[in-house]
C-alpha cells in the first residue's frame, strides 16, 4: 500500500518539476527570434556546431569569432544552409579576431553594439590544448634552457586558456548587463580543470584558472547567468592546436572514435543556458567522479593514467 503511495508521490513530484522547468525556461522570457548570440571560437569544433544549432533554432543573430577568416566564411554558409525554413532567417555575422587581443574584442563589441544594439548570449568556446608531461617539455632544450622553454610554452597555454577568457569577460560583461534583459555566458571549459590528468598539467591548470575566474565573476555579476561546461574528450581536431608540440604523439584513444559527438555537446550547452545551469559535466557521470576524486584520489588518478596511457618514469 505505502509503496503505491510513494510511487504516486514520486510521479507527481517529477511532473511538477518538469512543468516548473518548462515554465522557467529562458526562451519563454527571451524568445529565440530576439536572441543575439556571440560565439568566440566558432571557426571549428564545438563553437562551430553551436553556431549551426543556434541558426537552426532561428535566433535573431549569431556572431562567429575566430582567427581563421576563410573558416568563418564557411561557418556562415553552413549556418545559412541549416537555418529553419519556416522561421525568420538568422543574421550570421563573421568577425575575425583573436580573443586574447584587447583591440580585436573591443572591435567585435563595438560592431555588435552598433548592428544589434547589444547581445544576450555569449559562448566562450575558444581554447588551446597541451598534451605532454611537463618535464618532457623541459627536455626539448639542453640544460636549464629547458626551463625557460617551458615558461614560454606555458605563456602560450595561458594566453589561449586564461587571458582570452579574461579579455572576453572584461569586454562583453558590461555590454551584456546593459543590453540584455536575460544575459547569459557559457564557458566551454574541460573536465580536466576539475579532475587532473597526467600529460595535461599545462592544459588542466590553465583551464582551471579560467574556471575559477568565471566562477568568481558569477558571484560578482549575479544578473548574468553563468554556465561552466565541463565535457570529457570531444571528437574533432582540438589536439592539433597543442602549444607544446604534443600533437605529433597523441597518447589517448582516437577522440574521433571514442569522444563525445559535437552535436549532442552543442545541444547540451544550449539546454544548460536555457535552464541557467551553473555546472554541467558531460557525460553527467563525471560529476560524481569529481566527488570520488576527493574521497578516493588514488582510484581516479589510476583511471586518468589508464585513459592517457601514462606510466611514471622509473627511477634510475
Ligand atoms: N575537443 C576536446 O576533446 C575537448 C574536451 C574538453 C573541452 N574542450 C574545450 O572545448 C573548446 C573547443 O574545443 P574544440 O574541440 O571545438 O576545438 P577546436 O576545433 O580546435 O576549436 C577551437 C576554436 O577556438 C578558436 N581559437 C583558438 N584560439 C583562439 C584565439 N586566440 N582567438 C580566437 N579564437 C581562438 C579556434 O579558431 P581559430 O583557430 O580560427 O582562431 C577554433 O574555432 C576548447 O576551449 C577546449 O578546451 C575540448
Amino acid at each position: 500500500m505505502w509503496t503505491g503511495n510513494l510511487s504516486a508521490l514520486l510521479v507527481g513530484l517529477s511532473v511538477l518539476l518538469t512543468v516548473r522547468r518548462c515554465l522557467s525556461a529562458r526562451s519563454r522570457r527571451l524568445p529565440r527570434s530576439t536572441e543575439r548570440v556571440l560565439i568566440i571560437g566558432a571557426s571549428s569544433g564545438i563553437g562551430r556546431t553551436l553556431a549551426v544549432e543556434y541558426a537552426r533554432l532561428g535566433v535573431h543573430g549569431v556572431c562567429v569569432v575566430g582567427r581563421r577568416v576563410e573558416m568563418l566564411e564557411e561557418v556562415v554558409e553552413e549556418c545559412k544552409s541549416h537555418a529553419h525554413s519556416s522561421l525568420k532567417k538568422t543574421e550570421v555575422l563573421a568577425l575575425a579576431g583573436d580573443f586574447a587581443e584587447v583591440g580585436d574584442m573591443v572591435r567585435v563589441r563595438n560592431e555588435l553594439q552598433s548592428r544589434w544594439g547589444g547581445i544576450d548570449t555569449v559562448v566562450v568556446a575558444a581554447g588551446v590544448s597541451a598534451l605532454r608531461p611537463l618535464l618532457d617539455i623541459v627536455k626539448d632544450k639542453p640544460g636549464d634552457d629547458g626551463i625557460q622553454h617551458l615558461v614560454d610554452v606555458s605563456a602560450r597555454a595561458t594566453r589561449g586558456n586564461f587571458v582570452g577568457p579574461l579579455v572576453a569577460a572584461a569586454t562583453f560583461i558590461p555590454l551584456l548587463e546593459s543590453s540584455s534583459p536575460h544575459p547569459s555566458i557559457l564557458l566551454v571549459n574541460s573536465l580536466a580543470s576539475a579532475i587532473p590528468a597526467p600529460t595535461r598539467a599545462l592544459y588542466a591548470s590553465t583551464k582551471a584558472a579560467s574556471l575559477h575566474l568565471y566562477q568568481a565573476l558569477a558571484i560578482e555579476h549575479p544578473k548574468i547567468a553563468f554556465t561552466q561546461f565541463l565535457p570529457s574528450t570531444v571528437e574533432g581536431d582540438f589536439r592539433a592546436s597543442a602549444v607544446d608540440g604534443g600533437a605529433a604523439n597523441v597518447r589517448e584513444a582516437d577522440p574521433n572514435k571514442h569522444g563525445l559527438k559535437r552535436i549532442p555537446v552543442a545541444r547540451r550547452c544550449i539546454q544548460a543556458i536555457e535552464h541557467r545551469e551553473k555546472h554541467v559535466f558531460m557525460p553527467w557521470s563525471m560529476g560524481p567522479s569529481h566527488l570520488i576524486f576527493w574521497l578516493w584520489p588514488a582510484f581516479v588518478e589510476w583511471r586518468a593514467s589508464v585513459k592517457y596511457r601514462f606510466t611514471p618514469p622509473q627511477r634510475t
